[in-house]
């Protein structure tokens, strides 16, 4: 895929369903009695994987007019054994927070992904789980999947202090305590993202929040709400808020834009780098704040990212690293080890793929330096099938003179249109 440069980049972009929510609605949809519908779903990979998960556990889901879902359960007890081996594909949300769900069912399930997931570490998830009296098995002493999940006896609820702050496993947790026979409790190091805690009160069951702590009462059933609209997924119009700043003459229209401040770390860090930013048409999309944001170019400055706003931002990192390629000063990232154990090496990806490009850029153990700005020449670079690397280097090359992207094909993972949305908008 080749993406040459632009002269600027004008128009209005309806963001794509949030691909955290779009998940996290299935699921719990999933456990219903009654059917539920859903609008803005995102249609892209990872979320069809969990789709595929909860057919194969005896849960219709339907496809209507505009992508449309109807999701119907059999119930909070009425998911079923399965057949096959469930497949996540790439989706690490997937993988974890069905383990949660599956770790509590009485059958047994088997399940793995593709080579990416394979590789990322699930014992994060099973030692907790393995606390509550979930018994789940993966390969090399349950580092990784494939995870063979046993039926379940008796689930306990526990305390735990999570040694990260990831909403993947935060969730997993929170999905398995729902089943089991005590509360649960689960503190984290620094707030993650809470759609799961927001998800959880749109099917009526209580969430108590403590200080950094969620408190989670087991229940009996959900009431579902007879239609989930899901909120722009910010992660992915953080690509259009890094181009449209960075690219000259350049004035976006971002539409329904999630703002849950789980989520919003993007914006802060771009708006002390100095971009013109507005956040208009504030409103609430069921229990998760929305707005609609425009963009326009802006002279960027050099910024400090510390690891307590990183997991507010941190799928936005790739993309920020372009910014800061543009803006003048230095750029400091410290406290992203995770992005290590993403869908690749984040941190490795980006320094050897936009130095394809020319680009100089440090990496740290925890983090990258980045002195700005910097000029970028065109370049073959690759994605490492990495959805969120292809749509980084896009911007790159479109700011700069220009990038051939090698298996760019990964956007579906959750951007299936993300291609033809920046030919649409470019101005020559
Ligand atoms: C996600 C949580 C984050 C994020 C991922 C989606 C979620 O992962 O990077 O893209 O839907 O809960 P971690 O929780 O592992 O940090």
């Amino acid at each position: 895929m080749k993406v040459t440069g632009t002269t600027g980049l004008k128009g209005t972009v309806n963001i794509p369903g949030d691909k955290s929510i779009s998940h996290r609605s299935i699921m719990l949809a999933g456990l219903a009695d009654t059917p539920v519908k859903i609008t803005n779903f995102l249609h892209a990979a990872d979320c069809w994987s969990t789709i595929d998960c909860m057919r194969a556990l005896r849960v219709r889901v339907e496809q209507g007019d505009a992508g449309v879902l109807t999701v119907t359960g059999n119930g909070f007890y009425g998911l079923r054994e399965p057949h096959e081996v469930l497949d996540a594909g790439n989706s690490g949300t997937t993988i974890r927070l069905m383990t949660g769900l599956l770790g509590v069912q009485p059958f047994f399930s088997v399940m793995t992904g593709d080579a990416s997931l394979r590789k990322r570490p699930m014992a994060r998830v099973i030692t907790p789980l393995a606390r509550m009296g979930i018994n789940v098995k993966g390969r090399e002493q349950s580092r990784y999947a494939p995870l063979a999940i046993l039926a379940a006896e008796q689930i306990q609820g526990i305390e735990y202090d999570m040694p990260v702050a990831s909403a993947q496993v935060k969730s997993a947790i929170l999905l398995a305590a729902l089943f089991a026979n005590s509360p649960t409790i689960v503190a984290e190091p620094m707030p993650s993202r809470d759609h799961t805690e927001r998800m959880f009160e749109t099917f009526g069951i209580p969430v108590k929040r403590e200080g950094n702590s969620i408190i989670i009462e087991p229940v009996q059933k959900v009431d579902a709400p007879e239609q989930i609209d899901v909120p722009g997924d910010i992660s992915s119009a953080a690509f259009w808020l890094v181009a449209a700043s960075i690219i000259p003459n350049s004035q976006l229209v971002l539409v329904n834009v999630g703002i849950n401040p789980t989520r919003t770390g993007i914006l802060d860090i771009l708006t002390q780098m100095g971009a013109d930013i507005t956040v208009t048409n504030e409103r609430w999309s069921g229990r998760e704040p929305v707005a609609d944001i425009i963009v326009r170019s802006a002279k960027l400055q050099g910024v400090t990212i510390g690891a307590e706003i990183i997991p507010r931002l941190i799928d936005e990192i790739p993309v920020l690293t372009v910014a800061a390629l543009f803006a003048e000063g230095q750029t400091i990232v410290t406290g992203a080890e995770e992005l290590r154990v993403k869908e690749t090496d984040r941190l490795k990806a980006v320094v050897l793929e936009l130095g394809k490009m020319g680009a100089a850029i440090d990496e740290t153990a925890d983090g990258l330096i980045i002195n700005g700005p910097q000029k970028l020449n065109f370049a073959s670079c690759n994605s490492h099938h990495d959805h969120r690397m292809a749509m980084a280097l896009a911007v790159a090359g479109a700011a700069a003179q220009g990038v051939e992207i090698e298996e760019p094909d990964c956007v579906k993972i959750s951007y299936p249109d993300f291609f033809s949305i920046l030919a649409a908008l470019r101005q020559e």
